[in-house]
């Protein structure tokens, strides 16, 4: 399971059959992904069987994207070649995508699989105009590369010219630390110390006393950063924080 304080990435259940199989009835979906047309129940609940063993679910790593509500909203997956390397792909259903849904997804099952799983590098490939899914891309760290791979996809009606781009862990911190100094850039020095007490867990009372500032200067830079990172709570903030990298980790 992985999380970033917003969204939850986990296994497959037998339940979501219903949701994924409504969900894979959109036409994008249908268009650049690999599902079966006609998508049925029966296809998703192979889908997901071929998902709730241990040896099948590390054959191909599969998470669902859910919120709150522990509803299927997307599927991220891997499909590694067993030497390093994994091709990403992706899904939005149609009623929640422009939310940053997918790009949270993405970077999450990037940043575990670089930095945790052990791959070298992610490679993504994308049909000629797929906008949306190359924006994705971009915005975790993809380096595209161009030409476009000609016939460099095989889809139900034939092969179709392909955009091909490939992650490192090198492109991933590179673009976490571009998106930190955006963000760091909206918190004020003072903001940031605060925000790092705040990690360890310390009251405002504690954070005074340590900042050498009063208990209400501090809560004022609590409501500020709150507003700033629109996090609901200090504990949204901080897994934010460590989201943004705003944080250093311990
Ligand atoms: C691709 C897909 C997963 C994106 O999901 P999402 O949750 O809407 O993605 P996000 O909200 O994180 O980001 C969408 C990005 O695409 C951009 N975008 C959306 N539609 C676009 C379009 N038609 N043209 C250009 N950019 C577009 C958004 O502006 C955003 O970019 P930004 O963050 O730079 O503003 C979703 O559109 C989808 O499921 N498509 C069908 C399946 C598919 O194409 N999968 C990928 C196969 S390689």
């Amino acid at each position: 399971m992985l999380s970033d304080g917003n969204i939850t990435l986990r296994r497959p259940r037998s339940s979501d059959a219903a949701e994924v199989a409504a969900g894979c009835q959109d036409p994008l979906i249908q268009q650049y992904t690999q599902v079966p047309v006609p998508y049925g129940i029966d296809d998703a609940r192979v889908f997901i069987h071929s998902k709730v063993t241990d040896s099948g679910w590390w054959a191909e790593p599969t998470w669902f994207i859910t919120d709150g509500a522990d509803q299927w909203l997307g599927t991220v997956s891997l499909r590694p070649d067993g030497a390093g390397s994994a091709e990403i792909g992706y899904m939005v259903q149609a009623g929640h995508r422009g939310r940053g849904l997918a790009t949270a997804a993405v970077r999450l099952v990037c940043t575990w699989a670089l930095r945790q799983w052990g791959l070298e590098v992610i490679t993504w490939r994308a049909v000629v105009g797929n906008d949306a899914s190359a924006a994705v891309a971009k915005s975790v760290g993809f380096r595209i590369i161009t030409p476009v791979l000609r016939l460099g996809i095989a889809g139900r009606d034939g092969r179709q010219d392909a955009w091909f781009a490939d992650l490192t862990h090198s492109d991933l911190q590179r673009a976490n630390s571009r998106r930190a100094g955006e963000w760091s850039a909206g918190l004020t020095a003072r903001e940031s110390q605060v925000l790092a007490a705040m990690a360890d867990g310390s009251s405002n009372r504690a954070i005074a006393s340590r900042l050498g500032i009063s208990e209400n200067t501090v809560k004022n830079h609590v409501r500020s950063i709150l507003e700033k990172l629109q996090a609901r709570s200090r504990t949204e903030a901080v897994a934010k924080g460590w989201n943004e990298r705003l944080l250093e980790q311990p």
